[in-house]
């Protein structure tokens, strides 16, 4: 049965590493937390020389698949997308505004700030969110949240990022603030699913390791290129469709994309990679 297989090798990795699977302190202090997760992938991948390398997942451990991604990103999948984006970018609305009315510094370049924690609503707020918002508040429907033309949106935003260092700020002056990275924290640390599995377990612990026939990236720098174009969906999908995906893989009932328990996983995973380079859209297996 191939399904054993794969869950051994990765319940055999799983051994060898169980006492560093939680790399971060009980206490809560992201700043700290921060520190424990790069010294942990530096430590544990020191070929790995180039912290930036991590924001290329699997690409930045494994020389074969690495040769096969460059070659696809010679002609990138994701280039169709960035075209649509563009063009949804520009339109105007029925009423004659555009996104560059709604979002900050007129939507360019801001896909490092997010997700950020709202004051107004106590709770986390992403981009897809804002784009929806902007959508709605000038008389237009939304769009869904998980492929389609809000990836395609999204990539044209991520794009005009590249370069930018991703800055999640946890205000210090809001405990709910810290309060919805520590339910991100623990979303994340969870076991969950009939294969009891944590995000932490897979892209933590098993990085470079085989999961049937995909090799596991790091959780460091898994943020920095979303959204991305996945052969295996053929078309471009948005960081809550991977999270719903990655959960169902453990046999786990998906969230609702949006929903506030992925809200609050994006915040925590994108803290985590904090003073890394935007580098999406991107193409993955
Ligand atoms: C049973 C193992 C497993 C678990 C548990 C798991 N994932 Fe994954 N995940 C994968 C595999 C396999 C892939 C595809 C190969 C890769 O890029 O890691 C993947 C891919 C991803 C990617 C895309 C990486 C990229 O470079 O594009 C993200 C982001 C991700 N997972 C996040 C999560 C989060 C967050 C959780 C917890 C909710 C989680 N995963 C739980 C196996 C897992």
């Amino acid at each position: 049965m191939i399904k054993k297989t794969w869950l051994t090798q990765v319940a055999a990795g799983l051994l060898c590493s169980l006492p560093l699977a939680m790399p971060l302190s009980a206490a809560t202090d992201p700043a700290a937390d921060l520190k424990a997760f790069q010294d942990y992938f530096k430590k544990t991948f020191p070929s790995v020389t180039d912290y930036e390398e991590f924001g290329n997942g699997t690409y930045a451990l494994d020389a074969v698949s690495r040769e096969n991604w460059e070659a696809i990103e010679e002609f990138p999948p994701y280039e169709i997308a960035l075209e649509e984006g563009e063009k949804l970018f520009t339109t105007p609305f029925a009423n004659g505004k555009t996104y560059a009315d709604c979002l900050p510094n007129g939507g360019v370049g801001i896909k490092q700030n997010y997700p950020y924690f709202d004051k107004a609503s106590g709770e986390v707020r992403t981009l897809e969110q804002d784009i929806n918002k902007c959508r709605t508040d000038n008389g237009e429907k939304p769009y869904g949240w998980k492929k389609g033309k809000m990836a395609a949106l999204m990539a044209h935003i991520a794009y005009t990022s590249r370069g930018n260092v991703i800055d999640v700020k946890i205000p210090a002056d809001d405990p709910r603030a810290l309060k919805a990275y520590e339910e991100g924290k623990h979303f994340f640390y969870s076991k969950r699913g009939m294969l009891n599995f944590s995000c932490a377990d897979c892209h933590v612990s098993s990085p470079g390791k085989l999961l049937r026939s995909d090799i596991l990236s790091p959780a460091a720098g898994q943020v920095t290129h979303f959204p991305v174009y996945r052969s295996k969906w053929g078309e471009m999908g948005t960081m809550h469709r991977r999270y719903a995906g990655c959960n169902k893989q453990v046999r786990a009932k998906p969230f609702k994309p949006q929903s506030r328990q992925y809200r609050n996983l994006e915040y925590f995973h994108t803290y985590m990679s904090n003073g890394m380079k935007i580098n999406g859209p991107g193409s993955r297996k």
